[in-house]
């Protein structure tokens, strides 16, 4: 396995994990869903994406700072929500928060996260956001929605792109479907991934921590199934009006891609938008997020709050997806793959790599503020 001293670029935290996780876990991270073309779609896009240079400007201190509802963002990027991170190591939700409060980023904890929102505010405030999937029923969602108020987070996401399950054919070949049956030889390749198994014998199968107060009993077995029959959930624009009235603080919508899509979100009041194919996972068929970004963009004008994730892998990516029109983005795999493989010093590197590939690009493009090009 590699040192974190060997590593230079977010591909190489890949495959640093690549030896560290089970095919299991490797799988369930790095997969798309059905052929994982969307998932291709993502990073061709920001490949098929120039960026222009603009020469003999000062250069020499780019502004990467970025202000998102009166708060400020030392970087223009932060941690994308990813559900069941302990399954690759155990807190690795605090580890992530932790780096992201260091570096000043927002982190998201997922509604599926294996942490609990209590447990990320006290490591993370103000930097972390919840992303909340509502539930079956609204009582937990309401529920969430108060502890998550109570423990200081300001800012929700509802992620809308999943309401039903995606044929990740991956995990389902390893077993890892919707209902989990593990075959012989994932069991035999979990086994010999002694540094992975034993962290997770010393600590315990990962739970869906926050749902552990609404399940019939404290036996893992009870909140995973709880939460595997409340979600995935199909929600409508009722349940979006619901929440603003519900939500005290900045509501955000997570994986709209249609420009309509944005407008009645704005109709509900909503205060930002993530574009995002949920990094290829949900709709094979989907447009890169990027592609839709820049449409929305140029269709809707100046004033919606449009962030981006899916594909993000480089800080030109980065300038990139500003340059279509973004005003945040977000990081998804990489992250995972970084804290993963070297736990919170990973996660730390990780932030540290993209800084300064985003400071060099906006030198190189001559960008002096990242949200403007000259
Ligand atoms: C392992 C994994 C789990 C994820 N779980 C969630 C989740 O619980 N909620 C959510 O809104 N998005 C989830 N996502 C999607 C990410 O938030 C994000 O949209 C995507 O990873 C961005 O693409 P990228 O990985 O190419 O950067 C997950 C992604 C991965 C890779």
């Amino acid at each position: 396995m590699p040192s974190l001293h060997h590593m230079h670029a977010l591909y190489d935290f890949a495959h640093a994990a690549d030896q560290v996780l089970p095919k299991l876990v490797r799988d369930y991270i790095n997969g798309g869903v059905e052929d994982e073309q969307a998932l291709a779609r993502n990073l061709d896009a920001f490949a098929e994406t120039l960026l222009l240079p603009r020469y003999l400007m000062d250069v020499v201190e780019p502004n990467i700072q970025v202000q998102l509802w009166g708060q400020s963002y030392a970087r223009p990027f932060g941690i994308a929500p990813m559900g069941l991170q302990g399954f690759a190591r155990p807190n690795m939700e605090t580890m992530l928060a932790q780096a992201a409060h260091d570096a000043q980023i927002p982190f998201v904890l997922s509604g599926a996260g294996t942490c609990t929102v209590e447990q990320i505010a006290e490591t993370a405030a103000p930097y972390s956001w919840f992303q909340l999937y509502i539930a079956r029923d609204r009582n937990v969602s309401r529920d969430l929605m108060r502890r998550a108020d109570k423990a200081g987070i300001k800012v929700l996401i509802l992620t809308v792109d999943a309401p039903v399950h995606s044929k990740r054919e991956r995990d389902w070949r390893n077993g890892f479907g919707p209902n989990p049956k593990l075959g012989m030889r994932i069991i035999i390749d979990m086994l010999l991934h002694t540094r992975w198994l034993i962290r997770q014998l010393i600590h315990g199968l990962p739970v869906f921590a926050n749902w552990a107060p609404y399940a019939p009993t404290q036996k893992r077995r009870d909140i995973n199934h709880f939460f595997t029959q409340q979600i995935p959930f199909s929600q409508t624009w009722e349940d979006v009006r619901w929440l603003r009235d519900q939500w005290p603080g900045q509501l955000v919508l997570k994986g709209i891609l249609h420009p309509s899509d944005v407008i009645k979100s704005l109709e509900c009041q909503v205060d930002g938008i993530i574009v995002s194919n949920h990094g290829g996972r949900v709709l094979d068929a989907a447009p890169s997020a990027l592609h839709q970004l820049k449409l929305i963009r140029n269709e809707l004008g100046p004033e919606p709050v449009l962030m981006l994730d899916s594909g993000l892998r480089r800080g030109s990516d980065v300038l990139k997806a500003y340059q279509a029109g973004a005003n945040f983005v977000w990081i998804g795999r990489p992250a995972l793959h970084a804290t993963a493989a070297f736990g919170l010093p990973g996660a730390q590197k990780l932030i540290d790599i993209l800084e300064e590939e985003i400071r060099l690009c906006m030198a190189q493009c001559g960008w002096q503020t990242i949200s403007g090009t000259p």
